[in-house]
């Protein structure tokens, strides 16, 4: 098996600009982001990733995909990429040796500036703003961790960053990875047409977004609120805030201290 990252997403970019590509007339996609995903299961990318808007941009270029298969860079015959905890105890470690190796290669590929992120239970709480920091960058080298987890040596010696979807525990980080790659995508220059705007909706600006109505105008006995249909557009906007700030309150206290105080320091 070679161990070569296969890359999905258009052939013709680059990771800087050549000659060639100074004379297209764009240019930009030599710049596209990039994900490159360290797992033990390629087979899985670009799984959901490949589908719909994600998928759509991936093939017009406007990011790229690679996912680096942990597996070749395994120790001996078998490629064996963990074993035992040091100290005893359940499970198996994946060994520093082998996902090393494996960091250095896809280093080779990275996007200067691209950070190096394993996806964890322990990590700091992906978010919005995170995915925003991560979409304004290069691309992202991501880890995807199995059995136990990662020899902390490696986390120490990359200084890699950690990050966790929530406070559960799932058996590997491919899902996770994907997470993070479909929610920083969609922040991309021009993934989203204004059909689906991501400036409005849920924790872009600190809030939860409003409910949504569509046909039929009744359904179940239940009528879309009147003044969706009034076309009053100043009482549809006044309402829709309305309702954004009161699911806040009411599901997320904590983002709606956030907002108040980020009101209140505004002022
Ligand atoms: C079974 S988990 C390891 C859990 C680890 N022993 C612990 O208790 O923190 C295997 C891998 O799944 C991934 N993973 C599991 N839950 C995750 C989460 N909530 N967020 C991100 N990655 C997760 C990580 O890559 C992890 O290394």
């Amino acid at each position: 098996m070679s161990d070569t990252p296969k890359s999905h997403g258009r052939k013709s970019i680059r990771a800087t600009l050549q000659p060639r590509e100074l004379i297209t007339p764009t240019p930009e996609l030599a710049r596209a982001w990039k994900a490159q995903v360290i797992t033990l299961l390629p087979q899985a990318f670009p799984g959901v990733l490949g589908e719909s808007l994600t998928g759509r941009a991936l093939k017009d270029g406007l990011w790229s995909l690679a996912p680096v298969d942990l597996r070749p860079f395994g120790e001996g015959k078998h490629r064996n990429v963990d074993d035992t905890p040091a100290g005893g105890g359940a499970g198996m470690v994946l060994r520093a040796d082998v996902m090393g190796r494996a960091i250095d290669r896809a280093q080779d590929s990275a996007p200067r500036g691209a950070p190096l992120i394993y996806l964890s239970p322990r990590g700091r709480r992906f978010d919005q703003a995170m995915a925003q920091r991560l979409a304004q960058g290069p691309g992202v080298t991501l880890i995807c961790g199995r059995f136990e987890g990662l020899d902390e040596r490696v986390i120490e010696h990359y200084g890699i960053e950690e990050i966790s979807l929530g406070d559960f525990v799932m058996t590997g980080g491919e899902i996770a990875a994907q997470a993070v790659i479909d929610a920083c995508v969609r922040l991309l220059p021009g993934v989203l047409g204004n059909a689906e705007s991501a400036v409005e909706e849920s924790h872009s600006s600190g809030l939860l977004e409003h409910p949504h109505y569509t046909r039929p105008a009744e359904w179940q006995g239940r009528p879309i609120p009147e003044v969706l249909t009034s076309g009053d557009h100043a009482k549809v906007a006044e309402w829709r805030r309305e309702m954004s700030e009161r699911l806040t309150a009411t599901r997320r206290p904590d983002l709606w201290d956030r907002h108040l105080k980020s009101q209140r320091d505004k002022a």
